[in-house]
């Protein structure tokens, strides 16, 4: 696919058919992937994939601590208290899928429901779970590095057909995605991706998250003119 093209085809999908994806497929989209720059080549990414039965004991394990109130707990210390325009676009991508699926603002139960389904990695067939070795905290730079690498999945596995949700629901309880999918302890779980063959009638799935206008964040310097093109 054209690049524009795909940028603009993927978006997240938070509904998977049951069809599992070829572990073939897994290793192009990881081979494409791992062309992502990183700070001097350090690479410092470990990509562990997984499905089935280990799979479904994280989504129990992520279901039940969060019915017993377990407090998340992240390998890092994350402390992302949007502010402003960032909490604005927060609060309007999810009222966009609310709407889709039809969720009132009162009914509870089934917002509820919703983030259990974050917490159960959207019932994907795959979850794809980024870390890093723990000796490179605080690590800055690696988390960068792993967010070109998951963006690079992301579109591979778009390429081919397949959806992706990058989640930080899915690893909200480390420990449990750390016992079920062997992830040894001198690694930290930077984020995860759910991935699997789209649900076209998942209502969600046809959300189309705004972007912001490019003036809005975009400063040239040292340019001596603005063409019509650039401020479009
Ligand atoms: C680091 C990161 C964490 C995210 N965590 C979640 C999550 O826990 N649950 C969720 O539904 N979406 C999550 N998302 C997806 C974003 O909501 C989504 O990328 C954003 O709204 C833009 O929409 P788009 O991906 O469809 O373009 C996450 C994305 C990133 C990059």
């Amino acid at each position: 696919m054209e690049f524009e093209t795909l940028v603009q085809a993927r978006r997240s999908i938070r509904g998977y058919k049951k069809d599992p994806v070829p572990r073939k497929v897994l290793q192009e989209i990881i081979n494409v992937a791992k062309g992502a720059p990183s700070s001097m080549n350090t690479q410092p990414w470990h990509v562990h994939i997984v499905t089935g039965e280990p799979l479904e004991c994280i989504r129990k394990g992520n279901t039940d601590n969060m019915m017993a109130g377990v407090p998340p707990k992240r390998d890092f210390p994350m402390k992302e208290d949007y502010q402003g325009i960032h909490r604005q676009r927060q609060v309007d991508v999810a009222k966009q899928l609310f709407s889709a699926m039809g969720i009132e603002r009162d009914d509870k139960k089934r917002r509820m429901d919703w983030v259990m389904r974050g917490f159960r990695q959207f019932d994907a067939p795959v979850s794809i779970v980024l870390t890093y070795d723990k000796y490179l905290e605080p690590a800055a730079i690696s988390h960068f590095d792993l967010g070109a690498v998951a963006y690079g999945i992301c579109l591979a596995a778009c390429e081919r057909g397949l959806g992706t949700v990058i989640n930080g629901q899915g690893i909200m309880q480390s420990h449990v995605v750390r016992e079920h999918a062997n992830i040894p302890d001198d690694q930290n779980i930077m984020i995860c991706i759910a991935m699997g063959y789209p649900n076209e009638d998942f209502a969600a799935n046809s959300v189309k998250a705004v972007r912001a206008k490019h003036d809005d964040f975009v400063h040239y310097v040292g340019f001596e003119e603005i063409t019509e093109a650039e401020t479009a």
